[in-house]
């Protein structure tokens, strides 16, 4: 290996041999596994108190009272706020920072980025929580929160922009970053979005919650504009290798893309049943792109993860089907809250966290530091029981909310 050129802070420009360089990527890659664990692990934080515990405790309220309305806005929108921002967004940055090229070369800048980033973002969704919770200084709070995140997010996307092609040895950018790209500009969107309603309730609002008819829009800029996009990005990159699958049709899939992003255009203008048509038509294109419900060419890669997860990642895209489905059949009914829900947690729990558990469990333990994943029959079990209990959700909801079980 030859000597490269390099300036340590404090120390004038010089050659470092081949063991010093060998020493500090060993550490480079040291800190970007520590990295990547901080961000998995408050994901996971946010997933399980400020998500899941009050996701519960507010499903408990509603069937204890007999009516969804039992819980306050406030509460709900909290939940859902952890979920999305806190758990899933907060993988998603974890994982953008430890793929990027730049953060493995010696620029300690580009790693500082990454933790004030981790800090601003863990701060903005905590406060946020707070805030929708207990309503403490909540017209100064709600915005500081929403301008905390915001700034976090900025800082991720200068360091994401300095990905070129040339990094990756290839002329043009891969199919499946650009629709990384377009999901990132989805998260972009939202939290701008998320800023300004923030600031108008601050200023103008009687509390912090969002307005339902506000939040029913919102709600799908955020799980169609960015979550749903990001995922059809990671399964394009991993997926065909994981499930030996046929190669991508990768032009579908941009198209694909098109139509699922003309249909949350739609929905922001309030034509629900327009929208829901255009976001069905894309999941349906992406999973034609993708060819998961196609022969495959080759066999699974499953070692590393429980044999069955091929199963659940195509399950996952089933929900999303169900999803898009649904909100077709929301948009004829009139009070179609039940259905609504029952879309929303198709979404979230069949699509999104099956394919969260499915390729977070194959691939976190190995950029973690090469590690093993702790035991396959717990993964299984976990994707068993989340698979049950969206099952259980998705049904009893329609029947429970609609009136129909009483
Ligand atoms: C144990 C699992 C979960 C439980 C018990 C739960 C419970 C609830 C409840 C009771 C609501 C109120 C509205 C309704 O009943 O439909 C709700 C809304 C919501 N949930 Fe969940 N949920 C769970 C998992 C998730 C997950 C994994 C996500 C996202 C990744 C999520 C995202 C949302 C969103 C976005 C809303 C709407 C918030 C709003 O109206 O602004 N939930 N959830």
């Amino acid at each position: 290996m030859s000597a490269l050129p390099i300036r340590i802070k404090g120390q004038a420009r010089r050659s470092l041999t081949a063991a010093e360089i060998l020493e500090i990527t060993r550490a480079r890659e040291k800190s970007l596994s520590r990295l990547l664990i901080l961000y998995v692990t408050t994901g996971l934080a946010f997933m399980l108190l400020p998500g899941t515990f009050l996701g519960v405790w507010n499903l408990l309220a509603i069937s204890s009272h007999r009516a969804a309305s039992s819980v306050s806005a406030g509460w709900v929108q909290a939940h859902g706020h952890a979920q999305i921002f806190g758990w899933i967004g907060t993988f998603i940055l974890g994982i953008g920072f430890y793929s990027i090229p730049k953060l493995r070369r010696l620029n300690p800048f580009a790693l500082r980025a990454a933790w004030t980033c981790w800090t601003l973002w863990a701060a903005g969704i905590t406060v946020r929580w707070l805030t929708g919770v207990y309503q403490w200084h909540w017209r100064v709070m709600l915005p500081v929160s929403a301008a905390l995140e915001l700034i976090a997010f900025l800082i991720f996307f200068s360091s994401v922009s300095g990905h070129r092609p040339q990094e990756s040895g290839k002329e043009s950018l891969e199919r499946w970053v650009l629709v990384v790209i377009t999901a990132s500009v989805g998260l972009l969107a939202t939290l701008l979005v998320n800023l300004g309603a923030c600031v108008y309730l601050s200023a103008r609002g009687s509390s912090p919650d969002m307005p339902a008819a506000f939040d029913q829009r919102f709600l799908v800029l955020e799980t169609w504009g960015f979550l749903v996009p990001f995922v059809w990005g990671f399964s394009a990159k991993w997926l065909p290798v994981f499930l030996g699958l046929r190669p991508i049709r990768e032009r579908w899939l941009l198209s694909a893309l098109a139509v699922n992003s003309l249909g949350v255009l739609i929905a922001l203008t309030g034509s629900i049943l327009f929208a829901a048509i255009a976001l069905s038509g894309g999941i349906l294109i992406s999973t034609w792109a993708l060819r998961l419900l196609e022969p495959t060419q080759q066999a699974a890669k499953t070692k590393g993860g429980h044999q069955s997860f091929p199963i659940f990642i195509r399950l996952a895209c089933f929900w999303g089907i169900i999803a898009a489905l649904l909100g077709i059949w929301a948009s004829f009914v009139p009070d179609s809250h039940g259905i609504w829900g029952a879309s929303r947690h198709a979404l979230t729990v069949g699509f999104l966290a099956t394919m969260v558990f499915s390729i977070g469990q194959r691939i976190l333990p190995a950029f973690s530091g090469m590690r093993l994943l702790f035991s396959t029959k717990l993964m299984f079990l976990s994707l068993l029981l989340l698979a049950i209990g969206c099952f259980l959700r998705v049904s009893s909801e329609i029947v429970a909310y609609q009136g129909c079980g009483t």
